[in-house]
Parts: C-alpha cells; structure tokens; sequence
C-alpha cells in the first residue's frame, strides 16, 4: 500500500514538474488537479471519456492540461440528467432558486482572483480583464436574485364580463449554453444567471480551447447546488469539438440553445435549431464603430477609442473595428491614438503592468495576417503595427501588432469594412456630415454596438433616434466596449437579434401562456360572436 502511494506521488511530481509555476498555482488555486486527464463532463458526476482535448496556454504554448470531453454515449445521458433535474428544478420556488444565485455569487466572489487569474492564463486576456469577467458574472448572479422575486407576468383586461386573462411565465426546459474562447466565463454567467432563475436546467458546451474555465466554473456552481440538495445536472457540463456542439444543438431535448460565436456557425446553428422549432439566441458578429465629431472631447475619446480597439487584443465582440472621423479632427485624433498605441506594453496578460496579451490561437493570427494582407494588397495606409511579434519572448505566443489602417475606400461593401477580423485591426476613414457617418455605420451586415463622440444635443438626438445607428447597443461619449450587466445585451441584423443579460433578456427563458379563465356562469364567445342554438 506504501509502495504504490509513493508511485502514484512520483508519478504526480513529474507530471507537476512539468507545468510552469506559473500555471501549476492558479490550476491548485482552483483544486485543478494538474497530474491528470481531467474529465470534461459534469451531470452530477464527473466523467469523460470520448476525446482527448488539449487547453494551450496563448502566451507559452504551454499544454496546460488534458482533458476528456463527452463520448456521444455520455452526451446523450447528460441531456438525460438536464431533463430529470428540469422537472425537479422548475418546482422549486423561484425566490429559493434566487438563493442558490445568491450563493452561487458568493462562491464566485470568493474565487475572483483565482478564476480571474486562469481566465488570463488559458484565454490570454490581460489578468484585469478577466478578473473583470468573473466580476461581471458575479454581477449578474446578483441581478438574478432580484429577478428571482420580479419575474412578474400580467394580469390583462378581459374583453368579457367575469373572465380574467393573466399572461404566465413558466420555466422553459433545458438550455444550452455554447459559448464562445473570447469570454470563456462571463458569457455563460449571462445565461446560467437568468435560465436558473427561471427555473431550467442548464448544460454548457463552451468553447473546445477553454476546457478549464469551465471546469473551474462548473465546480464552483455544482459545489452550491450539492450543499442544498439540488441535481448537479441543473448546470451540466460536456466539454468536446465539433461532434459535441452539433448533437446539442440538433437534439431534441434542448429547448433553448444560446450561441456566441462567428455568423458562419450562427448561421447553420440558427437553421438548424429553426428547423425543429426550438427557441434560438445568437450573439453573433460585431464589426463596431465609433463615430468622432469635431466637438468631440478628445481627451475622453482617444483613449476610449484606444480600450475599444486594443483591449482584450481586438477580441471582444464588442471591439472597435472602425473608426469614422470628422475631417476637423481627423489627424489630430489619429496623432494622439498612435502616440498611445506607441506606449502599449505588451507580454505576459498574467503580468499586471500589461496591457496587451497574445490572441487566443493561432487561427486568430491568421485571421490578423489575411486582413493586413488584404490592406496592402489594397494600398491601404497603415499608419502602426501590421506584424507579429515575433522575438523571444513573444515567438512562442501568438502575440500579434495593434494595428491602425486607412483602407483606400470607404466602401462598406469592401471585405475590410465588412467582415469583422477578430484581431487588434482599426481601420479609420474621414467623413464630412453626421449622416455620412450614421450610414457607413449602417452599411454593414453586423449590428452589435456603436459610439458617438460629441457634446452637442442635436448630433446625441440624432444618434439614438430613427435615422440613428442601427445597432443593438448605442453609446454616446462611451466606447463600443465593456457593457455593464444591467442592460441587455445583444445585436441585431447579422449579429442574430438576440439579448442577453439584463433588460427584458429573461423573458427568453421562460415559456409565456396566456391564461383566460371563466369564473362567471356563463360561456360568452370573445368578438361577440353568437353560437347560440
Ligand atoms: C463578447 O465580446 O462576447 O461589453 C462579450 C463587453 C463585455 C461583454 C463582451 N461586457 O465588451
């Protein structure tokens, strides 16, 4: 018995050994075993044994972890357990579930810096940032608890004498969450926040190259749902590719599917979803505007300007991708930008003084390649950046230049206005009127979020109104960027019309009745039609 534990320790150091402190510490913060495969499905137990899936640290390269994602057998019995603990969760008293939130928050708030750290680690924002996420999620954990006593229906006016019509919000079923490597925590957060309020079962398949957020996330959750004798399978988990994400999606037994990620998934997601009526909401593409006017205060602008389209490493749906200037201010505004881009200070995103990480993967650095590609080919003016790092240290990442290009068209139609490139890209054009400006806005597929710098009323009125911006987030004097909970949280056109977060958003969680009931003695027909014999 000695001798096989010692074995097993030595087997553990080596395994240990070979991961940096670096990620040894914040994998042990969070009770991450760091000597094994880790199982990657969470139905009340802990399973896994479809594929092998690697967690690559962005900054290192750096394999952080293995992990076992859900064999099809596995998948299936998991959506069986979300339907049981479904039927068990949706009788529970909505202010009780809020309870669970409220713990669920202080669990989270208890592991901030922890999962804040590992957020940085594996997804390669900078450690702010993805504290700042696990903040968010805390946020909205909050929201659902005074949700949990306010999700009110209506009580509607009936047309006939003693009848009432009440409109009734019911929990929905199973909902699953397929979220996205760029906010491997806060995004699911929105939607388990707001489907257990409501009274649903939830089952996460995040994003293949984020495993360990996830497992992080759901073991914090489950450990709450334990304590109060609720079905761990209220928050499943099923970690795993492709196949995975497409039998979810395809099954069934899930009502609802939320889905973050590109238009081109969004796209088949939607139809298929569609297809077998179930309830879809897409967070699609951004591809976000500021637009700068001559009154602008440029001592807010520029640095929001430079947040929108540095932070995070351009990688936020939200990012600011272009930047529409008024020719009073055009290089003045530029001068300044390029001056803070100069000072950007780029490394380890676990490092406190950085400001700018590596991009996800390597299909990021790509996608960054192509569009640099695109604006030379096209004579673009790039006024900063245009590379990849690719010194030591920065060779073993996928640490790539902030970059500021003048394309030589504005036309929206052109691929550099219109597509949205998930890398640090801002492409900047002059404009002479507002309505210039709001139309370029416009011109494009996406519909996420837009700013506005002015200080003058007319141009604000203007903005948010009819003939204004056609995005689902519409800021004034604010960046594209950085969305508190309170608000919902979406875009529309190509971005998928759907909301998340604060807002009406939980209204999609529920399924609505509308409930005429008779407690006269009579049986009057609605529009006075006569069915008398
Ligand atoms: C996303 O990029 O998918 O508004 C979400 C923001 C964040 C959420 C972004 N609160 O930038």
């Amino acid at each position: 018995m000695l001798a096989r534990r010692t074995v097993t320790s030595v087997r553990a150091l080596r395994a240990t050994r070979l991961l940096s402190t670096r990620a040894a510490d914040i994998l042990s913060s969070l009770d991450i075993p760091t000597s094994v495969e880790l199982p990657g499905v969470y139905d009340g137990n802990w399973v896994g044994n479809g594929d092998i899936m690697e967690s690559v640290c962005p900054t290192t390269g750096e394999v952080l972890a293995r992990v076992k994602t859900a064999s099809p057998e596995e998948l299936q019995h998991a959506l069986i357990k979300s339907r049981e603990a479904y039927r068990f969760f949706r009788t529970v008293p909505a202010p009780r579930r809020g309870e669970i939130l409220r713990q669920i928050r202080q669990a989270l708030s208890d592991k901030r810096d922890a999962l804040g750290a590992l957020v940085s680690l594996e997804m390669g924002k900078i450690r702010t940032e993805g504290v700042g996420e696990v903040q968010e999620f805390v946020d909205i954990c909050d929201y659902a608890v005074g949700l949990s006593r306010m999700m009110n229906g209506n009580v509607v006016s009936s047309e006939r004498p003693g009848h009432t019509i009440l409109e009734v919000p019911n929990p929905l079923g199973v909902v699953a969450v397929l979220s996205a490597f760029n906010f491997p925590v806060a995004v699911y957060g929105w939607n388990l926040a707001l489907s257990m309020a409501a009274g649903n079962a939830t089952l996460w398949k995040p994003s293949p190259s984020t495993p360990l957020c996830s497992i992080a996330v759901t073991k914090i959750v489950a450990g709450v749902l334990e304590k109060n004798g609720i079905p761990g399978a209220v928050a499943g988990l099923v970690t795993g590719g492709k196949d995975v994400g497409e039998a979810v999606v395809e099954s069934r037994d899930v009502d609802m599917v939320s889905f973050t990620g590109s238009e081109a998934i969004g796209r088949i997601v939607g139809k298929t979803v569609q297809s077998r009526f179930g309830k879809i909401l897409l967070e699609l593409g951004g591809n976000n505007a500021s637009v700068v006017m001559p009154d602008a205060d440029l001592s807010v602008a520029v640095p929001s300007v430079f947040f929108g389209s540095i932070g995070t490493a351009g990688q936020r749906c939200t990012s600011t991708r272009r930047l529409y200037l008024h020719r009073k201010i055009a290089s003045e505004f530029l001068e300044l930008l390029q001056k803070m881009y100069g000072s950007i200070r780029v490394g380890d995103p676990l490092v406190s003084s950085t400001l700018l990480g590596p991009l996800h993967n390597t299909t990021g650095v790509n996608i960054f390649t192509d569009a640099v590609k695109h604006l030379r080919d096209s004579e673009a003016n790039i006024l900063t950046g245009g590379s990849r790092y690719s010194e030591t240290p920065f060779d073993k990442g996928n640490f790539v230049q902030p970059t500021i290009a003048i394309p030589k068209s504005v036309d929206p139609t052109d691929k550099i206005w219109s597509t949205e490139t998930f890398a640090p890209v801002l492409c900047a054009a002059v404009f002479d009127e507002l309505e210039e400006a709001i139309e370029w806005n416009n011109a494009v597929p996406q519909g996420l979020s837009s700013s506005l710098w002015t200080r003058d009323l007319r141009n604000m009125g203007k903005w948010i109104g009819p003939s204004g911006s056609d995005t689902g987030i519409v800021n004034v004097n604010v960046g594209t960027s950085g969305a508190e909970i309170g608000a919902a949280f979406g875009g529309n056109k190509s971005t998928g019309w759907g909301r998340e977060s604060g807002g009406d958003a939980w209204k999609q969680y529920v399924r609505w009745s509308a409930c005429t009931i008779n407690f006269s003695d009579e049986a009057p027909l609605a529009q006075g039609v006569d069915f008398s014999v």
